[in-house]
């Protein structure tokens, strides 16, 4: 979610570190900084803006064999200067970067401030840099001891580099779910979230595993696991050439964004179901909860993909909280006129947070009384800083124009609200809500299962449709938006003209366009309407249309009439759109792609429409 880098040897660091970072931007970039020694002391240089930015504030006169610096992608705290790391801790012995999340964060605080401590920032970052400097001093430990000590009390995930004013040759660095690399030069070495900094200068790495530490300076490195053995390291001989390394070895961002999912929802929903207490932790809801029990109506606005992750919500949210829910198109919302009353909760669905329609369709509602609410994947974008309250969707930078890691991260987040609300209204049983947020913790791994079971045969009929001059999707129920999604991907990467139906409007006129030339994808994995669904796959077959049938793992009425079907794993029909979007996320890549589509930049489109 954001990069890190890290030097120590003979030659002056900055230049190494500014150059580093710029490598490191596709990561997530909102603000930047560096921290090496000068006059022999720790000095911090760091601010808002790109890494250029940071580069015009270093003074070019300085030198120092030992650098840290950091871009970062903000999750906690707005991207602004105090923000940015290094962060001091409050004596301004030691400086820390970290990429991830510090999940308690809130009760670590509270029991430092308790302690007599201040904060200059609003990360969980400084949090953990003022706990590490709190237990430093109480126990009188190494720092490294230290670092392994606090990170007892730590719930997240992070790699961090951590420098002191009392050791101008050491790095300590430590590694937990965020990644973490070490390159080994002669007498010299690198850290980075991702080889792409030093690759340059050597192609030998030290990967660490989570939970470990590792003591590094110009000529000793020692790595520590998580149950205090001493590691020996293993160097490996890197072969990715950097290109690859951006995209994390795959061809394209949007490749790579599809794989990305698993994690990314594992971020997302991160700290905010705790099933002890059968609560959904999403601050921005519990600060308007209040606002929620009195609402008789939600109106969720988006654009594009947004909106579609909206239409999933709407159907989430009124079987499980029995709220009222309206979408609108963002577009359509603000020029209408729209009746608002005072009770209304306006929602908007947002991955850049600077579509310009979603935005004015939100101060619209604003200026007429509403709660307006952000889902959005930026922190300190436009969108996250208009709402009243909102919840951000920690699914990293999205690259690929085509959206979608950010989808599956706005439906995630849909269910944690439906579930907040269903919970707040008293429409959801204490074992109905135990199953279904059971399933979704686990519902990562059902997607990775997806992912790798799809790999090979989603290709093989992907061949068979790419010169398709246009395409039905069909779905019923939560399944219906999740077609329509299907067909916008393929027609925004493929440039095939599709279309999504309710299944059950087949019959009210799209049945005419069924012929041999005519694919039809059907979501048929929901037990709710699967007969009905079935009926709608005989109709498209009796007129020897092409049909390719997503159906639950053992299906075998569907699949046996379909001319191709990929099976997917079983799972709450709320959660549904979770795995069934992929198959159709990676149909019509593969399918942009056999057409010589640029599928990160497709033609005409941008990653965010800033203008009407
Ligand atoms: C979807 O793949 C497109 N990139 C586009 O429709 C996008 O969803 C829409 O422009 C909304 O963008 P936003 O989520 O950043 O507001
Ligand atoms: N959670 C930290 C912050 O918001 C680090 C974010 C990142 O990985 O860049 O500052």
């Amino acid at each position: 979610m954001c990069g890190i880098v890290g030097y120590i040897g003979e030659q002056n660091g900055i230049p190494i570190a500014i150059e580093g970072l710029k490598r490191l931007e596709y990561r997530g970039y909102d603000s930047a900084g560096l921290c090496y020694f000068k006059n022999k002391k720790l000095h911090i240089s760091k601010k808002k803006g790109k890494v250029a930015d940071l580069e015009e504030l270093i003074n070019k006169k300085d030198s120092s064999s030992i650098v840290m610096g950091h871009t970062r992608w903000a999750t906690h705290g707005k991207p602004i200067d105090k923000n940015a790391h290094p962060h001091f801790s409050m004596n301004k012995k030691l400086a820390i970067v970290h990429n991830g999340i510090i999940e308690n964060y809130d009760s670590l605080k509270e029991g430092l401030i308790q302690k007599g401590y201040k904060f200059r920032s609003d990360t969980d970052t400084e949090v953990l840099i003022n706990l590490i400097e709190y237990i430093h001093s109480d126990l009188k430990l190494s720092l490294s001891e230290t670092i392994q000590q606090t990170l007892t009390q730590v719930v997240g995930a992070f790699s961090i580099l951590v420098m002191s004013n009392e050791d101008p040759e050491t790095i300590i660095i430590a590694k937990n779910g965020s990644p973490l690399v070490i390159g080994v030069g002669k007498e010299e070495y690198y850290i980075a979230s991702d080889p792409s900094p030093f690759l340059k200068y050597t192609k030998k790495a030290i990967y660490l595993d989570d939970g470990e530490i590792a003591e590094i300076s110009r000529n000793k490195l020692s790595i520590l696991t998580i149950d205090q053995k001493i590691k020996s390291p293993v160097i490996k001989q890197l072969t990715m050439e950097l290109e690859e390394i951006e995209k994390g070895g795959y061809e394209t961002f949007m490749l790579k964004e599809i794989y990305e999912q698993p994690k990314s929802i594992v971020d997302t929903l991160r700290g905010r179901i705790l099933q002890e207490t059968q609560t959904i932790k999403l601050r921005g809801f519990n600060e308007s909860i209040e606002n929620f029990k009195n609402s008789k109506r939600i109106i969720i606005v988006g654009c594009g993909t947004s909106w579609l992750a909206g239409l999933v919500a709407e159907y989430i949210i009124e079987g499980l909280a029995k709220l009222p829910v309206e979408v609108e198109y963002a577009s359509e919302f603000r020029y209408r006129d729209p009746v608002i009353y005072k009770n209304d909760i306006v929602i908007a669905f947002s991955q850049s947070g600077e579509t310009a329609d979603t935005l004015s369709a939100l101060k619209l509602a604003k200026e007429k009384g509403a709660l307006v609410y952000g889902i959005c994947n930026v922190v300190g974008s436009s969108i996250s800083r208009l709402v009243n309250v909102g919840t951000f969707t920690h699914a990293g930078p999205e690259i690929g124009v085509a959206s979608t890691k950010a989808f599956t991260a706005q439906v995630s987040v849909s269910i944690l609200i439906a579930l907040a609300l269903a919970k707040i209204k008293n429409n959801i049983s204490k074992n109905d809500f135990n199953q279904i947020t059971n399933e979704l913790k686990s519902i990562h791994q059902k997607m990775q299962f997806t992912l790798s079971k799809c790999r090979d045969n989603i290709k093989e009929i992907a061949k068979k449709y790419k010169n398709a001059k246009n395409a039905l999707y069909l779905g019923r129920g939560v399944s219906f938006p999740v077609a329509l999604e299907g067909a916008l991907k393929l027609k925004e990467i493929s440039y095939i003209h599709a279309e999504g139906y309710p299944a059950a409007e087949m019959k009210h006129g799209p049945i005419a366009l069924i012929d041999e030339n005519m694919p039809t994808i059907i979501i048929a994995t929901n037990r709710r309407n699967y007969e009905k669904i079935f009926a709608n796959a005989q109709e498209i077959k009796a007129r020897n249309g092409k049909l390719i049938a997503i159906v639950s793992e053992g299906d075998n009425q569907i699949s046996k009439i379909a001319d191709d079907f990929i099976e997917v794993p079983k799972t709450n029909y709320y959660l549904s759109p979770l795995i069934n979007i992929i198959p159709l996320q990676l149909f019509s890549y593969h399918i942009a792609k056999m057409r010589g589509c640029n599928v990160d930049q497709p033609r005409n489109l941008a990653k965010s429409v800033t203008v009407e």
